[in-house]
């Protein structure tokens, strides 16, 4: 018989084997879909960093190409680190990425097609003028990396944002060219805020105030409001603020409902990092990538051969309430829907669960809308709880008032190893409060080297039409889910050794005192995607 692969997910990108980490560059150019993303062609561990390449018609299968961008010359000699395409006017993509010279200061570079008319952009050619930003003066060299897709002014100038840190200070410094090959650095930075450390993977872009279009990142006006994200090295998380570019002064001001630094808001609060997003012109939607590293040890990662998923590629959209971003699977998901299993009207009393049974639950897509009839058994808030984490990792699903109530995914057969992934709604002053987690710490029985933490985020959302939907996509190590159709996103990494394949189980349950409904679910077993 065949030794499939333990862990080793079926529908989330990944190459074959080894390490991968940060989405680099993705873009669409002639009909076709690019990813880049950092590889290290010799193992599944960091290190030996190249721009590996991939195309695809549909961001769901994809097909390997030979690696892009890789060290080279004196410019990349000790890494091709992260960066971001930019298609030019007339078509015309170029790389903008962050080389590690012989000094191992971070440098920024610049890539082109040997071939615009290859359409799957196979070749790249790094000119000898590289590099065309180097850190200078007052500027952290050890600091200075994953330049953003660059943006278009009226005045003609392409500007482009360079993550970085002066002191503990996150930097978002400011990069103008009229050329693409000379750039000059700003007076001001973009953006900056104190106390959060180094800023990677920084990204920018605007969001029209109504509707789910995407936009191309020159857009301004006073229709659109932006979007700046940062990744935190030193927490591992991501946050982003909301907020109004003022293209004279090349300044970005977050509005006063979103806030700079750890308690900001999140793209997802688990397993999401160095997250890029691109504007898709096919579909007029901007489409977000984030990796999701191994939550095992590197040993484990090792021995297996590989290290690291690229989650599933999501639309984002401005939430309208304006304070917000929301997110969804990209709809090409779908086409990987197989066979489908429904339930309607299900009531659940306390302590109910009812077993989705029918569908491959190791890989599979489910949607589910809960609905109750009253909050008045909702539990006290305790103000205490400002960390979301921290009351998921205090409370788990134990009984509740309204909720616990969610799925319970990758479950073994007698319920000693499972993934929560639910939602409690608490009472406070003047409102409700609606806790979302993807709980791990009942994922696995192995305890060694594993890291199971209880994710949370709280999700802002008018209950008062008294119902909450949660979607998860579960495939063998992950389980991906989208709160409150796409407000609040957890993803958990998951490391199961009994419901694993065919002896994986998926539930649906209620252990809060208030009654709930499944109005319906509808669960799918995932096909395979053609996987590079
Ligand atoms: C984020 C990051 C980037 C860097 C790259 C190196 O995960 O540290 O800042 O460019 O990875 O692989």
């Amino acid at each position: 018989s065949v030794i499939k692969p333990l862990h080793r997910t079926r529908f989330h990108f990944q190459p074959r084997r080894n390490w991968i980490n940060d989405p680099n560059g993705p873009m669409y150019f002639k009909g076709i879909y690019h990813l880049f993303y950092q590889y290290n062609p010799k193992g599944a561990v960091w290190g030996n960093i190249v721009w590996a390449h991939s195309i695809s018609r549909d961001l769901i299968n994809w097909k390997p190409l030979k690696p892009a961008i890789y060290p080279s010359k004196p410019f990349d000699i000790n890494g091709c680190w992260s960066g971001s395409a930019t298609v030019l006017p007339g078509d015309k993509p170029v790389i903008l990425y962050t080389g590690i010279d012989p000094q191992n200061r971070q440098v920024q570079n610049y890539a082109i097609p040997a071939n615009l008319s290859d359409p799957y952009l196979t070749e790249w050619i790094k000119p000898d003028n590289n590099p065309i930003v180097d850190p200078g003066p007052g500027v952290n060299a050890s600091a200075f990396r994953d330049p953003t897709t660059a943006w278009l002014s009226k005045s003609g100038h392409w500007k482009t944002v360079i993550g970085s840190k002066r002191k503990k200070r996150g930097m978002a410094y400011l990069y103008r060219s009229r050329d693409f090959v000379k750039w000059t650095k700003a007076k001001h930075p973009l953006h900056s805020a104190a106390n959060t450390g180094m800023w990677e993977c920084p990204d920018f872009y605007p969001v029209p105030l109504r509707g789910k279009l995407g936009l191309d990142p020159s857009v301004t006006g006073n229709w659109v409001k932006h979007v700046f994200k940062v990744s935190l090295d030193l927490t591992r998380y991501e946050y982003y603020t909301v907020g109004k570019y003022f293209p004279k002064k090349d300044k970005y001001v977050p509005d006063n409902t979103s806030v700079d630094g750890w308690s900001g808001l999140r793209y997802d609060y688990g397993n999401f990092y160095a997250s890029k997003s691109f504007y898709d012109p096919l579909k007029k939607r901007r489409v977000l990538w984030g990796w999701a590293n191994e939550s095992d040890s590197a040993q484990d990662d090792v021995s297996k051969g590989w290290a690291g998923i690229q989650l599933i590629p999501r639309t984002v959209w401005l939430d309208h309430n304006q304070r917000q971003l929301k997110q969804w699977p990209v709809k090409e998901l779908n086409t990987l829907r197989g066979k489908k299993v429904v339930l309607s009207h299900q009531k659940l009393l306390k302590g109910h669960t009812v077993e989705v049974k029918g569908i491959t639950a190791a890989q599979a897509d489910v949607e589910v809308m809960f609905s109750f009839s009253s909050l008045d058994k909702a539990d006290p808030f305790d103000p205490r709880w400002v960390d979301a984490q921290a009351a998921c990792d205090q409370l788990g699903n134990s009984q509740g008032g309204v909720g616990p109530f969610g799925l319970l995914t990758l479950a073994s057969e007698n319920l000693d190893e499972f993934t929560p992934v639910f939602f409690r709604i608490f009472k406070a002053h003047h409102k409700h409060v609606v806790l979302m987690c993807s709980d791990a710490r009942s994922s696995s029985l192995k305890e060694e080297g594993l890291y199971k933490p209880a994710f949370a985020g709280y999700v802002d959302i008018d209950l008062s039409r008294k119902k909450l939907s949660l979607r998860s996509l579960i495939d063998h190590s992950v389980v991906e889910s989208f709160g409150g159709g796409g407000k609040t996103c957890i993803t958990s990494r998951v490391y199961p050794t009994k419901g694993v394949f065919d002896d994986a189980h998926l539930h649906v349950f209620n252990n809060g005192t208030e009654a709930i409904t499944v109005e319906y679910l509808r669960a799918w077993s995932m096909k395979s995607a053609r996987m590079n």
